[in-house]
């Protein structure tokens, strides 16, 4: 252990875990501000005070579930335009249980080369076909659809919204290439859910999968997979992290229900972000990626700026390439245009 642990501090790459600060947020990823409600904390214990108890006592395929579970998943399938959903416990669970049952079947996965770590495992898990094209390349993708072979069902997967670096899917032109090339769309609405879309329903439309995890601008915790019924049917029968964990409790329940009363309303915040987003002008979205290359000056230029009062992270390789360090700066509904206009000439005269 500890000659891994030394390899990592000799890379700047060692991680430690942080207490909550009070500097100004620029990195969570609660960009409706939502986490923090205290309006929201009181709808949620409202609505807690309907449902049974605390613990879900099981999983949801023995005693963990409820009518009230039920039917909150066609509530949000209903609201994003699917046909069905299925809860998970987080969205890392989501990811990991849709590519390792959709392995099973001898399914082949492209995968756009930035995509999440929770799909990534899941790939390296069920030790299945899966091949990464070039980041937002798409002549490279349609280069690896053309070699797939027609004997087993092939799916692309993107994120509508990159953690990385923020970039947004032309999802129309990937849903075309899958189309002509037989293929399935897979979609990680993660960072856009909330943000993006009419009443912030997302970016993905009409896909085979679009997988929604809760605790970035839902503000809550957990996530859902929604399609076809179908899926939620085989899902339910052969994704092991849904069928051996126990169910989400009901507090967290109560939390996802509040939540979606409450964010297709928020379209000033959403006008709010819109303007942050062009101020920063880094990327199309809420993560905006300030390049600075190499992990101690990206960890330097964080440290600098906590010392000013501002909390942003610095992503850094390997969870991006080396070469491809980057401030992430994430911006929030409830950040003022001078608090950003602050950041961003501290940032400028940091680099000179
Ligand atoms: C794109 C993406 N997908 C999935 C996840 C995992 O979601 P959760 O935090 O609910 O496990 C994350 C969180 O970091 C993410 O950024």
């Amino acid at each position: 252990m500890k000659v891994w642990l030394d390899r990592r501090k000799a890379c700047g790459n060692f991680r430690a875990l942080q207490t909550h600060t009070s500097q100004v947020d620029f990195a969570s990823n609660d960009y409706l501000g939502l986490a923090r409600s205290s309006s929201l904390k009181e709808v949620v214990i409202q609505e807690w005070g309907k449902l049974q108890g605390v613990g879900s006592t099981g999983s949801r395929l023995l005693t963990g579930n409820r009518a009230y579970t039920e039917k909150l998943e066609g509530e949000i399938a209903a609201f994003h335009g699917s046909e069905a959903g299925l809860l998970f416990n987080c969205g890392f669970m989501a990811n990991l249980g849709l590519i390792t049952a959709l392995a099973k079947t001898g399914a082949t996965f492209l995968f756009d080369a930035e995509i999440h770590a929770s799909m990534r495992e899941g790939f390296k898990l069920s030790k299945s076909r899966a091949f990464p094209f070039r980041h937002q390349d798409l002549e490279h993708l349609e280069k690896r659809l053309k070699k797939c072979s027609a004997s087993s069902d092939t799916y692309i997967c993107v994120e509508s919204v990159y953690s990385t670096d923020g970039s947004l899917s032309p999802l129309a032109e990937i849903g075309a290439l899958a189309e002509a090339y037989g293929a399935q769309l897979i979609v990680d609405e993660a960072h856009a859910v909330g943000v993006f879309g009419p009443q912030g329903r997302g970016l993905a439309q009409q896909v085979f999968a679009q997988v929604i995890p809760f605790g970035k601008g839902v503000g809550a915790f957990g996530a859902i997979v929604l399609g076809s019924k179908e899926l939620k049917d085989f899902l339910v029968n052969f994704a092991t992290p849904f069928m051996y964990s126990t169910a989400l409790p009901d507090h967290c329940l109560a939390a996802i229900q509040s939540s979606y009363q409450i964010f297709p309303h928020l379209e000033v915040e959403r006008k709010h972000l819109k303007s942050l987003i062009e101020m920063a002008h880094f990327s199309p979205s809420t993560i905006q990626p300030i390049p600075i290359s190499g992990n101690h000056q990206a960890r330097k230029l964080s440290c600098y700026l906590a010392s000013k009062g501002f909390d942003v992270r610095a992503l850094l390789s390997p969870t991006v390439q080396r070469g491809k360090e980057v401030l992430r700066l994430c911006l929030h509904a409830f950040n003022s245009k001078e608090e950003l206009t602050r950041l961003l000439s501290l940032v400028k005269a940091y680099h000179g």
